[in-house]
């Protein structure tokens, strides 16, 4: 019996093969590598002595997919594959509809035709929107989203809720992940974004390691303890662990969790954090806030606790000295070394 992880060599992908490849599971990947290296599957099994089983491939590809389920006794698919710039969605909205929507329902359409009836999906915290209130609950309004990205999220969202009225013999459940950060504390495996990051802590590493010279800090004035926007950050290993949880618990229908921690940090906080982490300081500057930005968002992680019987464990401290870790060992990323392994 094997999980297909779509999106498995990935940022969070490669660190949840990792997680079911040291539990004793068998793990298919398929990812067209859009955003990714093979070089991350190739680390995971360094790290834990065992096969991935790998196939570079869209989850666009129906004979692609028809052939998988064919070829493995797939029971469960993890379904991470998607494009997920916030930016990039506002400048091409079809692009990310084609690939986060369409390829979900063609996932979703051939493992059905598979006979495969287990399935987890990689949502996010951007479906609330701007918070009504928090702590967000999963029973928080839904619906607000403020770019195609979280768009495309919210949709599959309710396309998996509908689809399972209809297939009660079906078992979904939607991980609404906060912020991830950190890495595997090996530091042989951790974030690689291409081109300018995104996401704070990806923008903190490279400044640190001088590869970017100054982080820009997006507004000082929202209301907020010290200025600056509070976020729930989650490190990469807890989640990835929230995945075998929520693989062990899937239940008939849709169901959807907050992974998240419970604790919101502020932007300067994560900087004296990784400060700590590095040993020296940071230079930033404080720019006007980003457009799309809220000024908080941070999770009830409650309902994960008891259903699934998850929490994060790990610290804040951990997750910054496993980001600077994986960052100040791999300066380029993946592509800073030669290859560790073979495939
Ligand atoms: P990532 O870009 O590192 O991983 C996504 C993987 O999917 C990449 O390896 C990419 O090559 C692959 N992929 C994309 N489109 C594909 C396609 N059509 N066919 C096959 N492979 C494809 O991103 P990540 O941070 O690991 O995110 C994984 C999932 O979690 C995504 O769905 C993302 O939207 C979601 N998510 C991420 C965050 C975050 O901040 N990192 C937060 C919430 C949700
Ligand atoms: C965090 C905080 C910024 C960068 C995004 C997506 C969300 C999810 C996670 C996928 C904010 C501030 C950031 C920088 C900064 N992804 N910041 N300087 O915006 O909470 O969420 O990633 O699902 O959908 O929207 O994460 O890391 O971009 O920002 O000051 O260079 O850091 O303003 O307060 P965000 P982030």
């Amino acid at each position: 019996m094997a999980i297909l992880v779509t999106g498995g060599a990935g940022y969070i992908g490669s660190h949840t093969v990792l997680a079911l490849l040291e539990r004793g599971e068998d793990v298919v990947v398929l990812d067209n590598l859009s955003n990714s290296s093979p070089e991350s599957l190739f680390r995971v099994e360094r790290l834990t002595g065992k096969k991935v089983i790998f196939y570079q491939g869209d989850i666009q590809e129906h004979h692609l997919l028809d052939h998988l389920f064919r070829q493995h006794d797939i029971h469960a698919v993890i379904h991470l594959a998607g494009l997920k710039s916030v930016r990039e969605s506002t400048e091409e909205p079809l692009k990310y509809y084609q690939n986060n929507i369409s390829g979900s329902l063609i996932v979703l359409d051939r493992m059905r035709h598979a006979g495969v009836r287990q399935f987890i999906f990689s949502s996010s915290a951007t479906v609330y929107g701007p918070a009504e209130y928090t702590p967000l609950t999963e029973s928080c309004r839904v619906g607000q989203t403020t770019n195609p990205y979280g768009t495309s999220k919210l949709i599959v969202e309710q396309i998996l809720a509908e689809f399972a009225r209809t297939a009660p013999q079906m078992a979904i459940t939607a991980l609404r992940y906060f912020n991830p950060a950190g890495a595997h504390e090996s530091g042989l495996i951790g974030e690689d974004p291409a081109g300018i990051p995104n996401n704070l802590l990806a923008y903190l590493a490279q400044v640190a390691i001088g590869k970017l010279a100054v982080l820009p800090v997006y507004g000082n004035d929202y209301p907020t303890s010290d200025g600056t926007g509070v976020r729930d950050y989650i490190h990469v290993m807890d989640l990835a662990e929230g995945h075998l949880k929520a693989l062990d618990n899937l239940r008939p229908g849709f169901n959807v969790y907050n992974l998240g921690t419970g604790k919101g940090y502020s932007v300067l906080e994560i900087i004296q954090a990784f400060e700590r982490a590095c040993g020296f300081k940071i230079a930033y500057q404080i720019n006007p806030r980003r457009a799309g930005d809220i000024a908080e968002c941070w999770s009830d992680p409650t309902l994960a606790a008891e259903k699934l019987g998850w929490q994060a464990k790990r610290s804040l401290e951990k997750m910054v000295c496993d980001a600077w870790h994986w960052q100040s060992k791999n300066p380029q990323g993946y592509g800073s070394c030669a290859p560790l392994v073979g495939g």
